[in-house]
């Protein structure tokens, strides 16, 4: 055994701190018998009270166990109890920003994802996905990864990735910039939290949609910022709401609301703008879906139409392609371009390399623009479906919301109350429909109980048979709703 004295303190506590030392490093293994003292005296020349002493202050410490006639054992265990209890008890939260994550319970959780169990999902967090573009996509990145730099890529994204989505953008959502203005970030998540990081000091007021993006409000509330809703009705965000009160940021989903599928009109977006130029304020524009076509007119984006240079247009490939994939945008103002680029360098650094070239790749090369058409009219078709579908009985109070648009629709139902929507989602599983409530994006409780309907994994020709097993639930709900409910008697 390799012991070394260090010659600080009583030779007792040198010969301790030895041996635990090397307990620490591993070099001395659990369950290992030590030399009984004699053996230790011999090998390290210390008196027999010296070691003594040592083995008896490494008991009382944990690490050493004294068994019966068979000698001392090294106990690892003890040091493993005692950190394991200092993990597992919860330390009161060491800053604002933690303090701000505890309050926030749902964080890091993805509602609308599909349940195994069930046959029929109506998911809506997941694109739809298609083993064409997943094996196209491995092609591109084995293609294009020995070509690949090793060195550090750009903060602000590579400059090939930012001249295919400067392109793709202009053509596809009228946006006048530079390719200099844009930054590639990991999606709209880092997209928002970069951008709060830039405008947003503690308890600034920022204004969101009532329903919302969770993401989108608890990076906010996260980041400080004082976020309050104003209500979407079918001409999204009421932005006459906004007047009354001063709002350092707006966030809008103007193209698809988000989840109600409203379509943010003319006259409304020109009060934003306006609102925004009279007040300096700003306006992130989340046009995650916006690459989809609409069944009715495409919607020209909020930038396109915003002189005054408030806009700050996101974008992301999690809708369009997969959210694996973790590669957005940002159309940065001119003026705050350098503040951007420092906060995302705060963030990681830069983004890795192999998916950005493999990105661009697909823009140039058309395969995204394909596999865009070709999503937008599968997901027509289903639109289609499930609007039919709902327009027979048992579904004549039910109201969609949003059904022009995007791979989801929402559906409100006004004879219900919250807990027979609890009541329906647990029928429709027994049934194997997987059925979501929209309840997580609102920040206060709806008046209406509403369901989000996702169809990008679910085939047009399952919707009605899918859609008539709702019905039947509704049904029985509705039958329940209607029987007296208990009445609550305090005494
Ligand atoms: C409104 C909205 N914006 C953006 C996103 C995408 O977020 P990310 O790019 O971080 O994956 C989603 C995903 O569900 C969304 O619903």
């Amino acid at each position: 055994m390799d012991l070394v004295l260090d010659g600080r303190g009583r030779l007792y506590v040198q010969l301790a701190r030895a041996l635990k030392q090397a307990i620490l490093s591993g070099r001395i293994r659990h369950g290992t018998r030590i030399p009984p003292t004699r053996d230790m005296v011999a090998m390290t020349g210390l008196s027999r009270t010296t070691v003594v002493a040592a083995y008896e202050h490494l008991q009382a410490e944990g690490y050493l166990e004294a068994k019966v006639g068979s000698g001392s054992y090294v106990t690892a265990p003890n040091l493993s109890k005692s950190s394991a209890t200092a993990l597992s008890h919860r330390v009161a939260a060491q800053s604002a920003f933690s303090e701000r994550a505890r309050g926030i319970c749902s964080l890091g959780a993805i509602p609308g994802i599909r349940d195994p169990s069930v046959r029929y999902a109506f998911q809506y967090s997941m694109p739809q996905l298609s083993s064409t573009i997943s094996t196209e996509w491995a092609r591109v990145v084995a293609r294009v990864a020995p070509y690949v730099k090793p060195n550090y890529p750009a903060i602000q994204g590579l400059p090939e990735l930012r001249a295919a989505i400067h392109d793709h953008i202009r053509t596809n959502r009228g946006i006048e910039c530079d390719p200099d203005d844009i930054l590639i970030v990991n999606g709209t998540q880092q997209a928002v939290m970069v951008t709060a990081r830039v405008l947003i000091n503690s308890n600034d007021p920022v204004a969101i949609e009532e329903p919302q993006y969770f993401g989108t409000r608890q990076i906010l509330q996260l980041e400080g910022a004082d976020v309050f809703g104003i209500p979407v009705d079918e001409h999204g965000m009421r932005v006459a709401e906004l007047s009354s009160r001063y709002t350092k940021l707006v966030c809008v989903t103007p193209s698809h609301q988000f989840p109600t599928g409203a379509v943010l009109s003319k006259a409304r977006r020109e009060a934003l703008l306006e609102y925004a130029h009279g007040n300096h304020s700003w306006i992130i524009e989340d046009d995650y879906d916006g690459d989809f076509r609409h069944d009715e007119m495409p919607i020209e984006s909020l930038h396109s139409m915003d002189p005054h240079g408030r806009v700050i247009y996101i974008g992301s490939f999690s809708k369009t392609l997969f959210p694996a994939v973790r590669l957005g945008f940002v159309v940065m103002p001119r003026g705050l371009r350098g503040d951007f680029l420092s906060a995302k360098w705060a963030c990681d650094f830069a983004l890795p390399a192999l998916e950005q070239v493999a990105m661009t790749e697909m823009i140039n090369s058309g395969t995204y623009t394909k596999h865009l058409r070709k999503s937008a009219s599968l997901l027509a078709g289903r639109r289609r479906a499930m609007r039919q579908a709902f327009q027979r009985p048992p579904f004549e109070d039910v109201r969609l919301t949003g059904a022009n648009a995007g791979m989801h629709l929402m559906a409100w139902l006004p004879e219900l109350e919250h807990q027979d929507l609890r009541q329906l989602l647990a029928l429709a599983k027994e049934k194997g429909v997987g059925l979501y409530s929209a309840e997580p994006f609102f920040m206060d409780q709806a008046k209406v109980p509403s369901l989000m309907m996702g169809f990008s994994a679910i085939h047009a020709n399952e919707i009605p048979i899918a859609v008539g097993l709702l019905g039947e639930c509704l049904h029985a709900c509705r039958a329940g709703a209607k029987a007296p409910r208990p009445k609550l008697t305090i005494v």
